[in-house]
C-alpha cells in the first residue's frame, strides 16, 4: 500500500508523490540493511563454518543471477533499504563481481555497499571492486600463525589474508573492519596480538563470539569464549576506553587503546543478545529471503521472481515477510545451532 508523502525540493513543497510505506517489523524495528549473498561456495573450510566435505552444495540454477539480484535490491530500496553487504560463502569466487557492485551501485537511494570476504582474492580484485563502487571491505582473519591458519580454515592463505588486508588500505576502502571468530584452545592465546595491529594501523578488529556449529567432529561448545572474557584478555595489553567505532552500525561494542588509530570490537551474539536492535533481512544465494540469522524462517523470493514478479509484487511479499521477522534468537551460550550450516551458506 502506498501512502501519500509530500515532497519538498530546496525547501519548497511542491507536490504530493506516492511513496511505498517504509520496511519495519511487527516489534517496530524499520529494516534499512539486507546482506546479500552471492554463493554458497568456499575456497576455505573454516571450521566453525562449514565441514570438510559433504557440503549439500546449490544447484547453480538455482543461484540469482546478478540482473534478478539487483531487481529485488531496487524492491528494497524502495522500502527503506540503505546499506547492503556482499557475503557468501566467499563472495570473491563468483564471477565478475564488480558487475553486481557496478549494479546496485546505481541503484537510488542505496548509500552504502560493502563486502564480507576471508581476503584470499581481494589483492587481485580489490581496484576493480573499488572502481565499481564499493566503499568498505570486512576480511576475516583468525590467527597470524600461518601453520595455525591451516589448522583453522583447512587451507593456506595466511599470506593472502594479509596482503589483503594492505590492499584495502592501499585502494581506499574505509573503514576497514576485520573479523575474528574466537576459540579458546585454538586461538584465544593470540586476541592480545591481534588487537595490537590496531595500535597501528586504522583498523578496527572485530572479535566474535563464536557460535557452535552443531555435528561437526569436536564439540565446539568447548570453544565458546563469552565477550567479557575476550575483552580482559585483550586488557592485559594495555587500558581499554569505549569509543563509537567506525561507520556501519552493527552489533558491535567498541574499544580503543589511548594511543590507537583503530579499534577494537565484540560481537556478542550469545552473551549480549542485540535482537532488538536488528535492522536486517538477508537474501541468500538460491533467493530466499532470510528473517534471522538462526532458525529457519524465510520466504521464497525465486519462484516469484523467475514467474515475473514486479517490483511491486516483490513489495507485497518482503511487507508479508515482516511478519514472520522473530523478535530474537533464543540461542543459549553451551549450545550448538543446526542453523549454522546454513548461516556458512548466507553469510554469517
Ligand atoms: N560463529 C561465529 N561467526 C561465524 N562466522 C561464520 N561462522 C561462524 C560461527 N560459527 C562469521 C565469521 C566469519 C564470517 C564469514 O562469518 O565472521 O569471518
Ligand atoms: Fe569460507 Fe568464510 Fe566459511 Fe571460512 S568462514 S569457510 S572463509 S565462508
Amino acid at each position: 500500500m502506498a501512502t501519500l508523502a509530500p515532497s519538498t525540493r530546496n525547501g519548497r513543497r511542491l507536490a504530493f508523490v506516492e511513496q511505498p510505506q517504509q520496511l519495519s517489523d511487527t516489534f517496530n524495528r524499520a529494516i534499512t540493511y539486507m546482506r546479500i549473498s552471492v554463493t554458497d561456495r568456499c575456497n576455505l573450510r573454516c571450521v566453525y563454518c562449514m565441514p570438510e566435505e559433504g557440503m549439500p552444495w546449490l544447484e547453480r540454477q538455482h543461484v540469482l543471477t546478478y540482473e534478478e539480484i539487483a531487481h529485488i535490491i531496487r524492491a528494497a530500496a524502495e522500502l527503506g533499504v540503505r546499506r547492503l553487504r556482499i557475503t557468501g560463502g566467499e563472495p570473491l569466487i563468483r564471477r565478475d563481481l564488480p558487475r553486481l557492485v557496478a549494479m546496485l551501485r546505481a541503484i537510488p537511494d542505496i548509500e552504502d555497499l560493502a563486502l564480507s570476504t576471508n581476503g584470499l582474492l581481494l589483492p587481485e580484485q580489490a581496484e576493480a571492486l573499488k572502481d565499481a563502487g564499493l566503499t568498505r571491505v570486512n576480511v576475516s582473519l583468525d590467527t597470524l600463525r600461518p601453520e595455525r591458519f591451516r589448522d583453522i580454515a583447512r587451507r593456506d592463505g595466511l599470506d593472502k589474508v594479509l596482503a589483503a588486508l594492505e590492499a584495502a588500505e592501499r585502494y581506499g576502502f574505509h573503514p576497514i573492519k576485520i573479523n575474528c571468530v574466537v576459540m579458546r584452545g585454538k586461538n584465544d592465546d593470540e586476541l592480545a596480538d591481534l588487537a595490537r595491529l590496531t595500535i597501528e594501523r586504522p583498523w578496527h578488529m572485530r572479535f566474535i563470539e563464536i557460535m557452535p556449529l552443531e555435528g561437526s567432529v569436536e564439540d565446539q561448545t568447548a570453544w565458546y569464549m563469552p565477550a567479557d572474557e575476550i575483552l580482559d584478555r585483550v586488557r592485559s595489553i594495555a587500558a581499554l576506553e569505549p569509543t563509537e567505532g567506525p561507520t556501519g552500525n552493527g552489533p558491535a561494542r567498541y574499544y580503543r587503546f589511548p594511543s590507537g588509530k583503530g579499534t577494537v570490537g565484540v560481537i556478542s551474539p550469545l552473551s549480549h543478545n542485540y535482537c532488538d536492535r536488528c535492522n536486517r533481512v538477508r537474501l541468500t544465494a538460491d533467493g530466499q529471503l532470510r528473517l534471522c540469522l538462526f532458525g529457519d524462517n524465510q520466504i521464497d523470493l525465486r519462484t516469484p521472481l523467475r514467474g515475473g514478479a514486479t517490483i511491486e509484487d516483490l513489495q507485497r511479499i518482503f511487507r508479508r515477510a515482516m511478519r514472520i521477522k522473530p523478535e530474537r534468537h533464543h540461542l543459549q551460550p553451551g549450545q550448538t545451532s543446526a542453523a549454522l550450516i546454513a548461516l556458512s551458506q548466507t553469510g554469517g
